[in-house]
């Protein structure tokens, strides 16, 4: 075992000032002399992608096979932790396997606009279902003695402009929407790196940003693992080991490290700063050792077979509308039709990064014939990346063989180079060539299965087209398979969509205000992200967040909720009774929301605060619970900068989908102080909030001299009066007293002695 005190005092300047940064793409450095080995980091989130050979100096060359489980757009639709976790276990297998230290994941960002070409690897448009579901791939990866790099802290939300773009984001909306996910994760998980991100964060690189790498992760969530940079995101080390990063990647060469010692030789860099760094990253690699020792072996038919139930569990069903009777899924029989390209040549994860050489690759044409028998095929249209043909020629021989089929599977999706890491997305809509074909197949039959891929979520005005919809992401290697269990019914869809599909790009949040302008980025929707926007703006949708079928329903009863303690020790106890109402087995996610209708600041009329998901045999029944806690009511109160819970009633309301609410139960809460500091400029309103100002104001907005007192005045007046601040008493004359004998107010107020 490296004995860290030994090593970190035995290093000389330039030792410690070289560990800070990697050796090459994918390493670290060792110090032979000292026994330190160098160790390995990779990617990615969703299967280990070791390069073969560094030739590439953006490190996106051909990786070594292992299995390309489902993409966080597919992980996150499953709503469950558990499968999550074994997810993790199993990345975590095949990187101890292949001696890797660290895999880089995953990535908790939440999806701001739908046109970020890097959705596909992250997982929710809410904070709660990305961090839990973060905390649990986490935990399965860590299991196996291999770390894991939480990315990409903070407010990554494009990819336009990545290395350069501020996002201007006000603290409220930092804190409730996009740190909360890394705060779960690194506060449950203990994640042994943080990767900062590309971007800038209010004007300052995240990679230089004291306030996120030092105030909030370390002194406020308790991280004591390696900030580690996205790859290429430091410019000038010494600020950035000043911020609170430990270790810069990939490699700048020697001189780089130089740099650092000549800062802390001439003073500008305190060698306690750089101690700490290279203590923590002395320990990532002690950590590292006993799994890099003992590598263990990787069964890959259990992980092809994992990869597939991960694939079925985050499909969503979106629709299965009854056509003669009965709903088209699962297939029942007659003659089935299979076309679209994608069927054959299938869209499985995204490009970049994150992109895995399969250790096979299963597509769901070869799957359904596997299950149904000889299926015709028509491939309906070109993709890219498919055989060349003409699409007029494919759509009327398509059309001909709908006209002969009882029912006809259509696959759509995304092109590979409609999304990326690096780039946004061009457009919400499939292609052209996609939704003519549909139309054309729609209209000769109504039993019309629609199987769409796509790493996040796509326009859909040809969605009545559609008797039966089922959206697979990007599912990974076993993607294909995974189809076909779900089409046939030999497994019931469970997924719920992380991420609302919504009517048109012009409702969504981040419109007018995504990708900015001029190397600024400004999140003018605040904390109106994903369904918190459609919801309380209540526009329409095409698929709210949550929504999700399967092959039976479910019923809710008996919602309850209960509050303990106050203020910042409240406690809400929620239970709810499910039961499925069908005769096949299925999961329900069960979800719970709240609101606070009167509040001080906005709030979202709903936001997700927990969530389980029950398998019920058909007629059973089940009770889910769930303890809220007083943050789950608060708000961060950009005043007094903390999290507050202000008082008065709270709506919880249980679910199926943030549009399909089952029952709503008002609680009454007692809320905790608002008030901070009274100054000067506290208006009169905060003056009479506060319990020693109210105490002291109180003479002075008492009838007086002739004045009129607060209570007097009419409503419009008084209204006015209570936004003014204290000074313009003295300003308007209205009370006897300067500006000296307000100071002595606001002192005593603050029970501060003046001097
Ligand atoms: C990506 C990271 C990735 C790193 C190493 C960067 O370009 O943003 O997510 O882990 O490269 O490949």
């Amino acid at each position: 075992m490296l004995d860290v005190d030994r090593v970190l005092a035995e290093l000389t300047l330039e030792e410690k000032a070289a560990l800070t940064a990697g050796a090459d793409l994918w390493h670290l450095k060792g110090v032979e002399r000292l026994g330190v080995p160098s160790v390995m980091v990779t990617d990615g989130p969703h299967g280990l992608r070791k390069q073969v050979a560094a030739s590439d100096h953006l490190g996106l060359g051909e990786a070594q096979p292992a299995t390309c489980f489902p993409t966080a757009a597919a992980l996150g639709s499953t709503w469950d932790v558990d499968l999550v976790r074994r997810v993790g276990v199993a990345l975590g297998r095949e990187a101890r396997a292949a001696g890797v230290a660290v895999l880089l994941g995953p990535g908790v960002n939440i999806k701001r606009s739908p046109l970020c070409g890097r959705n596909f690897e992250y997982l929710a448009e809410d904070p709660a279902l990305a961090g839990d579901l973060g905390a649990a791939l986490v935990d399965g990866v860590q299991s196996q003695g291999v770390g894991t790099s939480l990315k990409h802290f903070a407010a990554n939300n494009q990819e336009t402009d990545r290395m350069r773009v501020s996002a201007d984001v006000d603290e409220r909306t930092l804190r409730e929407i996009y740190l909360p996910a890394f705060e779960r994760v690194v506060t449950r998980a203990r994640p042994w790196t943080v990767m900062c991100a590309y971007n800038r964060v209010n004007g300052t690189y995240a990679a230089e940003h004291p306030w996120l790498l030092t105030r909030v992760l370390r002194d406020e969530w308790g991280f004591d693992g390696v900030v580690v940079s996205d790859w290429g995101a430091v410019r000038d080390r010494v600020t950035s080991l000043a911020a609170g990063l430990d270790l810069q990647m990939p490699s700048p060469g020697p001189r780089a490290d130089e740099q650092v010692a000549a800062a802390v030789r001439d003073g500008r860099l305190d060698e306690a700063v750089l101690d700490a760094a290279v203590r923590r990253v002395l320990t990532l690699v002690a950590r590292a050792q006993p799994a890099l020792d003992d590598p263990g072996t990787v069964d890959l038919d259990a992980h092809h077979a994992l990869a597939r139930e991960a694939a079925a569990a985050g499909a969503v069903l979106l629709k299965n509308d009854p056509v003669d009777g009965a709903p088209l899924l699962p297939l029942s029989g007659g003659r089935v039709l299979v076309v679209g390209e994608l069927a054959r040549t299938p869209r499985y994860q995204g490009a970049g990064s994150s992109q895995v050489t399969p250790t096979r690759l299963d597509d769901a044409l070869t799957a359904l014939r596997g299950a149904l028998g000889d299926v015709p095929f028509e491939p309906g249209y070109t993709v890219p990346e498919g055989p060349d043909g003409d699409d007029a020629a494919l759509l009327g021989s398509a059309v001909a063989a709908a006209r002969a089929a009882d029912t006809v599977v259509v696959h759509l999706g995304l092109p590979a180079s409609d999304e990326s890491e690096g780039y946004d997305r061009p457009r919400l809509g499939l292609p052209d060539n996609q939704v003519a074909l549909l139309h054309a197949v729609a209209a000769v039959t109504r039993r019309v299965v629609v199987v769409l891929a796509g790493g996040s979520v796509v326009e859909m005005p040809w969605r009545d087209d559609a008797a039966a919809l089922l959206v697979t992401w990007l599912g990974g290697q076993a993607g294909g398979s995974a189809v076909a269990d779900l089409l046939t019914g030999a497994v019931a869809p469970a997924g719920r969509l992380a991420e609302t599909v919504p009517l048109r790009l012009e409702d969504t949040p981040a419109f007018g205000n995504f990708p900015g302008e001029a190397r600024h980025v400004r999140y003018g929707e605040g904390v109106l992200v994903g369904y918190r926007w459609y919801d309380t703006r209540r526009l329409d949708v095409a698929f709210p967040f949550g929504h999700g079928l399967t092959y039976t329903t479910f019923g809710y009863d008996d919602v309850r909720a209960q509050v303990r303690g106050e203020g910042a020790a409240t406690e809400v106890e929620v239970s709810v009774r499910v039961t499925n109402l069908g005769d096949r087995a299925g999961a329900e996610v069960v979800q719970v929301y709240v609101h606070d209708p009167e509040a001080a600041v906005q709030r979202p009329v709903r936001e997700l605060r927990a969530f389980s998901r029950l398998v019920l045999e058909p007629g059973e029944s089940r009770t889910a619970s769930f303890t809220l806690t007083a943050r789950d009511l608060a708000y961060w109160h950009p005043g007094l900068r903390r999290w507050v819970v202000e008082g008065g009633t709270f709506v919880v309301e249980v679910g199926a989908s943030s549009r399909d609410v089952r029952g709503a139960v008002e609680v009454e809460v007692v809320g905790e102080p608002t008030w901070g500091e009274l100054s000067e400029t506290s208006t009169i309103a905060e003056w009479l909030e506060h319990p020693r100002g109210a105490e002291l104001l109180a003479p002075l907005v008492a009838p007086h001299d002739g004045e009129p007192g607060l209570a007097d005045m009419d409503d419009s007046t008084r209204a006015m009066v209570l936004q003014m601040p204290a000074r313009a008493i003295v300003e308007y004359g209205y009370a006897p007293l300067d500006h000296d004998d307000l100071a002595a107010l606001v002192a005593a107020a603050n029970g501060q002695s003046r001097r």
